[in-house]
């Protein structure tokens, strides 16, 4: 017998062990609903040799497996019996249509309930706003309790059953939402479950030297260990503090906090901590959240001698994060923040584990694109790295709360002669202002004086280049800031994926400076990029269209409404071509009987793409620009002015039968203005 067939029946022997048990257990519910204790039934047969034979590979050899297996059961039939109705109604038609998310009327924001609104209330409010922009997706930043002060934004969790007082109640949560998801809106929440914060009541127990807590982290009473880890990990925050670890004076412990020192890691190793947070992952699964966002997913589990990132056990855990789900809460899909090597993102996502995933690298390199303002780099990446499996979807993102880093792999750039670390410095000097010609004002997040490595902070429109050219009051680069970021969101919004705006970004809001005056901020350059909203001014610059702001607002939310009318832009299948123009990328999107082929000029010149290209890639001799309603015909170079891009679909005849020198107008107007 192999031994895959020897756990298939382990699998089979415990649950005919365990199920009596659990019919018990669950009898007075039982009998209450029997229809949906069947359907749960149903559900755990469906899943459970997977669900086993993960847990048996990670728990296996520990004495108390069985006890562990037989409580998360428990939990699941309870949670089970405790999910609202609505719930599974809306899980019903979810799992009839499982390429829901992968559509073109999906539309993401994320933003912070304070920030941005205050508090849930102040967010409900907001409502009308999220359905003008059309958002389908709502990532609200964590909200639960978190120390006062310095929480790392809400990364540090203490409790993951309560919200944060100040923004309202778990109550109100759920409300929200109901009723975000009646007009068209799912809720992404964070699932942190790398760290709680050491106010969690698990590292209040584990200072208190509780051993079954004490063992939920990574406590050690000497520098022996952490020495020897140490040799082989990366610093994530360097100057928060170097290494990995912190002191505590107070338990006369290092403890092993791969961000802030407030964030304890949890050790995974110990099946007791995956049981413990897959209870508060169902919690959180019945508040009515769709998407769960995994955060830092890479650094879950420890291995002496490696990087500690990426482990395969990693891959193990979530997967059975997600087996559970799938019995009780079917349709709650995962979202990956993988931020590491392309490989690396790419290996979380699967229908099994991470549905869906941020594409750092697409963020970086359309950043990347815009310095060089080539694409050679971008469009070589694209070709080998954007497909994905079927069933899962890209997350594509210009900026998040988080800072920019670099993460194109080393080899795509050395076959396109780019030197990478000489390119990222150069990068690096390019967003922070320090390159000559750059329209960039961005600020150094995490500089490691020792490796020379730094990230980026900075807004949008910062980074684009709004600030810079407002201050100069210089009408031709506010409107060429204007045009670049344009140009970035007609990418994000056309390349197949969830678009995700960073709320805030959509008006091009500036950096705002004022946290370095802030005791819990200053340290952490990233909160130039998290302004509080000024709705106020916004209602003002809105639909002024005088106003660079309001021309960002409107145009994108024109370009929204043609990104969901557009069949071709579904799912991840994209054909990137070259375009034979070094400032030009372009892509082929086809599907539902229509193709789009994109091109974008990341140039602050015109550019020319040939006719011939134009012919081969559009697939046609007449064509309509999406953006611009005109019609070309492909007889000669088509003509791109600076950040212009285009939608062309092939059309049977030009639709305005103007003369030919009112086409040229189109092709070679070559003032600033809308293209
Ligand atoms: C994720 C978050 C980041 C946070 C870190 C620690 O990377 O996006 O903001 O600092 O996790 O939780
Ligand atoms: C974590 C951090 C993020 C950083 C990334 C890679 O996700 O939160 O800021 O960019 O790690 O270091």
């Amino acid at each position: 017998m192999t031994d895959a067939q020897q756990v298939q029946q382990q699998a089979a022997l415990s649950l005919e062990r365990l199920w009596p048990r659990l019919e018990t257990t669950f009898r007075d519910e039982a009998r209450a609903a029997t229809a949906d204790w069947r359907a749960f039934e149903m559900r755990l047969r469906q899943e459970w040799e997977r669900l086993f034979e993960l847990l048996f590979s990670l728990y296996g050899g520990q004495y108390d497996f069985f006890y562990h297996i037989e409580e998360l059961l428990n939990t699941a039939a309870r949670t089970w019996f405790a999910r609202p109705p609505w719930l599974k109604q809306l899980e019903a038609r979810r799992e009839a249509t499982p390429a829901w998310f992968q559509s073109q009327q999906m539309v993401g924001g994320m933003c912070y309930v304070d920030l941005f609104a205050g508090n849930l209330n102040g967010l409900r409010a907001r409502l009308p706003y999220f359905k003008k922009l059309g958002l389908t997706y709502l990532h609200l930043m964590p909200l639960f309790e978190s120390p006062e002060g310095n929480s790392d934004g809400g990364y540090a969790v203490s409790n993951y059953r309560r919200v944060n007082p100040s923004l309202g109640t778990i109550e109100e949560l759920s409300e929200l939402v109901r009723e975000f998801q009646e007009h068209g809106i799912s809720l992404v929440l964070d699932f942190v479950f790398n760290h709680t914060s050491d106010e969690h009541e698990w590292a209040r127990r584990a200072q208190a030297g509780d051993y079954e807590y004490e063992r939920f982290y990574f406590l050690f009473p000497d520098r022996t260990i952490p020495d020897a880890y140490e040799r082989t990990l990366r610093e994530v925050f360097p100057t928060v503090r170097r290494g990995s670890f912190s002191w505590r004076e107070d338990i006369h412990r290092w403890v092993w906090t791969t961000f802030n020192s407030f964030q304890w890691d949890l050790n995974y190793a110990n099946p007791g901590v995956f049981r413990a947070m897959a209870e508060e992952m169902l919690y959180i699964a019945n508040i009515g959240v769709e998407f769960l966002r995994l955060d830092a997913v890479a650094f879950i589990w420890k291995r002496m001698g490696t990087s500690c990132e990426n482990q395969p056990e990693a891959h193990q855990i979530i997967q059975a994060f997600h087996s559970l789900a799938r019995i009780v809460a079917p349709a709650l899909l995962f979202k990956s923040e993988a931020i590491v090597h392309p490989d690396d993102v790419m290996s979380y996502i699967s229908p099994r584990e991470c549905q869906i995933s941020y594409n750092p690298l697409l963020m970086a390199l359309l950043w990347e694109s815009l310095a060089t303002s080539e694409v050679k780099l971008l469009e070589h990446s694209m070709h080998r790295r954007f497909h994905l499996p079927q069933g899962t979807a890209w997350v594509n993102y210009l900026r998040s709360h988080d800072d920019i880093g670099w993460t194109f792999d080393d080899n795509d750039a050395r076959l396109k002669w780019i030197d990478p670390s000489g390119h990222r410095a150069f990068l690096n000097q390019f967003y922070m202002g320090r390159f000559p010609g750059s329209f960039a004002r961005g600020l150094p997040f995490q500089e490691n004086a020792e490796t020379g490595d730094v990230r980026i902070s900075g807004t949008l429109a910062s980074l684009a280049g709004l600030e810079q050219a407002s201050q100069g009051a210089d009408e031709q680069r506010i409107a060429l800031a204007v045009r670049r970021i344009l140009m970035l969101y007609s990418i994000i919004l056309s390349i197949g994926g969830i678009p995700l705006i960073y709320l805030g970004d959509e008006v091009g809001t500036l950096n705002d400076y004022s946290f370095a005056s802030e005791a819990n901020k200053a340290s952490d350059s990233r909160w130039v990029h998290r302004p509080k909203a000024d709705f106020a001014w916004q209602e003002k610059v809105e639909n002024d269209l005088n106003s660079p702001h309001g021309q960002i607002f409107a145009e994108l939310v024109r370009l929204l409404t043609l990104r969901k009318q557009q069949q071709a832009i579904y799912d991840s299948n994209t054909e990137f071509v070259e375009t034979g123009n070094a400032h030009l990328f372009g892509y082929i999107r086809h599907g539902a009987s229509q193709r789009l082929f994109v091109v974008a000029n990341f140039s602050t010149y015109a550019q020319e793409i040939d006719a011939n290209q134009l012919r081969v890639y559009g697939a046609g001799y007449h064509f309509t620009d999406l953006i611009t309603d005109q019609t070309l015909t492909a007889e000669r170079p088509l003509r791109l002015q600076p950040y212009q891009y285009v939608w062309l679909e092939p059309c049977s005849l030009p639709k305005v039968t103007g003369k030919s020198s009112e086409r040229d107008t189109y092709v070679s107007d070559g003032s600033l203005g809308k293209p």
